[in-house]
């Protein structure tokens, strides 16, 4: 059986506290108090479920004490006794938290119906705060379960990045590592021109899959040493266009689409695939062209060695503004990068 619930009956006068204390002791445990002090002490101590409290006390009245009561404990439900002479008082009550008034002289049923509505409202309220904590423990849960799989997404996202990356390296042997250098230089650089965490890291992924398509690239043209044929540079061409026939399937890939189409794009507009000029390309884009340079100045190739890095400043002079964006340019010029 549930445990009764708890009334206090805080009164000065022995006669009505008493009277109320006999209505109420066979259905719910009540304790009384003979002043305002006194019921609050209680309420301290031990959680009552409703309060029943005369407005005309000496020392603390029963307006302040309910508002004490309601500071300390405000899920306990407060009725006011007032005489016909305090009532309008009693009614101005209501607004700091009173939950009903009893007129003076009361009957036995008045007490009983007051009461139990009282407690009614206390009981809907403790019922209310219950579903609601369970609510908020739910949408806790469900937010550790959205970041859980976020984490997943992450990894998975990282995973195939990686074995795509291995993918281009192991296609072509002499840029083994090339991607992956154009991703930490793109990322310095964006890094440099203050974008946000998120466009960084796009940047960073879409570098180290810049040349994806080059999977769809014959080898041998891959490889070839000399100088590319017409038909060959045609083929090679299609490597932007490529890569992004194979990420556009991938929904968590789409971000590097600007980057693989338009890599090869240049600030004068005499680039591939779309000839698009100036800021028409796409920022990341930018980035990553001049990134892709300089790193494969930087390599040795079979056909020559890497280039030192007095030439690779002077070729990037030299291609300022028609092959690079120069604001890009000017931030590996003052020297605002690391170059590896
Ligand atoms: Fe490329």
């Amino acid at each position: 059986m549930a445990s009764k619930e708890k009334i206090l009956i805080i009164d000065d006068e022995m006669a009505p506290r008493e009277s109320i204390r006999m209505v109420l002791k066979d259905r719910y445990a009540v304790s009384t108090a003979t002043g305002a002090l006194e019921g609050l002490s209680i309420i301290t101590q031990e959680q009552m479920d409703l309060v029943v409290m005369d407005i005309k006390m000496p020392k603390m009245d029963g307006i302040t004490a309910l508002q004490e009561i309601k500071k300390k404990s405000p899920d306990t439900e407060v009725i006011l006794l007032t005489a016909y002479a305090s009532l309008e008082t009693a009614r101005d009550a209501i607004r700091f938290g009173a939950f009903d008034y009893l007129l003076k002289p009361f009957d036995k049923d008045d007490i009983l119906m007051v009461v139990e509505k009282g407690l009614a409202k206390r009981r809907s309220n403790t019922g209310l705060k219950l579903e609601r904590d369970i609510l908020l423990d739910r949408a806790s849960y469900l937010e550790q379960q959205i970041t859980e799989a976020k984490t997943n997404i992450m990894v998975c996202y990282e995973g195939t990045v990686k074995a795509l990356i291995l993918t281009i390296d192991a296609k072509d042997h002499y840029t083994y590592n090339h991607s992956n250098r154009v991703a930490i230089l793109s990322s310095s650089i964006a890094n440099s021109l203050d974008v946000t965490s998120k466009t960084l890291k796009e940047i960073e992924h879409a570098a180290s899959i810049h040349d994806i398509g080059k999977i769809g690239i014959d080898e041998n043209i891959l490889k070839k040493n000399g100088r590319l044929t017409a038909e060959e540079y045609a083929e090679m061409k299609k490597h932007p266009a490529i890569g992004v026939r194979i990420v556009q399937s991938v929904s968590f890939l789409e971000d590097a689409i600007p980057v693989i189409l338009y890599h090869h794009e240049r600030y004068d507009g005499n680039g591939y695939p779309e000839g698009l000029k100036g800021e028409q390309i796409p920022l990341s884009a930018r980035i990553v062209i001049v990134a892709d340079a300089i790193d494969a100045m930087m390599s040795a190739r079979p056909y020559r060695g890497a280039l030192a890095m007095v030439n690779v400043i002077s070729e990037l002079k030299d291609n300022n503004g028609t092959q690079f964006d120069p604001d890009i340019v000017d931030i590996i010029l003052q020297g605002r990068v690391p170059l590896i």
